[in-house]
């Protein structure tokens, strides 16, 4: 099965493709983890990226196809995944559909996780992130056992740079204006279906499990 999870920055789309995994095993493709990767290992594609996420804005499109097609299709490619985070400009759909005919790719699914803006900001403010293993916590609603550590892998608890108040309103302007029109792109091609992302990151994981499991 090939999802892809679209929706704004914060609606819960690393915590959804994580239950995914676990649950069907299908590979979370998180292209901001990717980067993240990149940027700590001070590769060229990092330090191009770092200057591009600290500011809340999209990583170019050219250099995010190049990045998505070898990992989706290079070595040790997954069979079954989650695509969090990509695409997110029409001209990356456009650019993965192309990437998927070439490869006789076919997506499943494309499910819009909605939820308020206000809502959103409130999340991300209270995110905290496995450096090790890239795990999704919430001071409020999904506090680690031990403040600071993950629970999984006991690994260091962190703030994203980009989870400061005024990243986040950027990321949400970007979002209205760049990554919103791959709604109608994938209403037109009928893929899209909308999942509440109120309630329970459980209640929402129910939402997804219930759409996809009937295909
Ligand atoms: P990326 O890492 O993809 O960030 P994002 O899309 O902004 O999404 P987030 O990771 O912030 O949120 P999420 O929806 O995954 O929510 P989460 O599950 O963590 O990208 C970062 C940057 O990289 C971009 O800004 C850009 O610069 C660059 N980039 C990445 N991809 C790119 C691309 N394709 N093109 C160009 N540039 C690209 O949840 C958030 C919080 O809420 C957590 O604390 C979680 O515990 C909590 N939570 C989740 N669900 C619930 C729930 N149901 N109830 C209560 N709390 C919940």
């Amino acid at each position: 099965m090939k999802i892809i999870l679209i929706g704004p920055p914060g609606v819960g789309k690393g915590t959804q493709a994580q239950k995914l995994q676990q649950s069907h095993g299908l590979r979370q493709i998180s292209t901001g983890d990717l980067l993240r990767t990149a940027i700590r290992n001070r590769t060229t594609l990092g330090m191009t990226a770092e200057r591009y996420i600290n500011r809340g804005e999209l990583v170019p499109d050219n250099v995010m196809l190049e990045l998505i097609e070898e990992t989706l299709f290079g070595e040790n490619a997954p069979d079954a995944f989650t695509l969090d985070g990509f695409p997110r400009t029409v001209p990356q759909a456009e650019g993965l559909e192309t990437i998927f005919t070439r490869y006789g790719a076919r997506l499943d699914w494309v499910v819009l996780l909605e939820a308020d803006h206000d809502l959103i900001a409130r999340r991300l403010a209270a995110r905290r992130t496995c450096r090790q293993c890239s795990a999704i916590y919430n001071l409020l609603t999904n506090p680690p056992h031990q403040p600071g550590r993950c629970d999984a892998c006991g690994g260091e608890l962190y703030q994203r740079p980009d989870d400061q108040l005024a990243t986040i309103a950027n990321r949400l302007r970007i979002y209205r204006e760049q990554t919103a029109p791959l709604v109608e792109f994938y209403r037109e091609r009928q893929l899209l279906s909308a999942v509440d992302a109120l309630g329970t990151s459980d209640a929402v994981y129910q939402r997804i499990e219930k759409l996809i499991g009937g295909k």
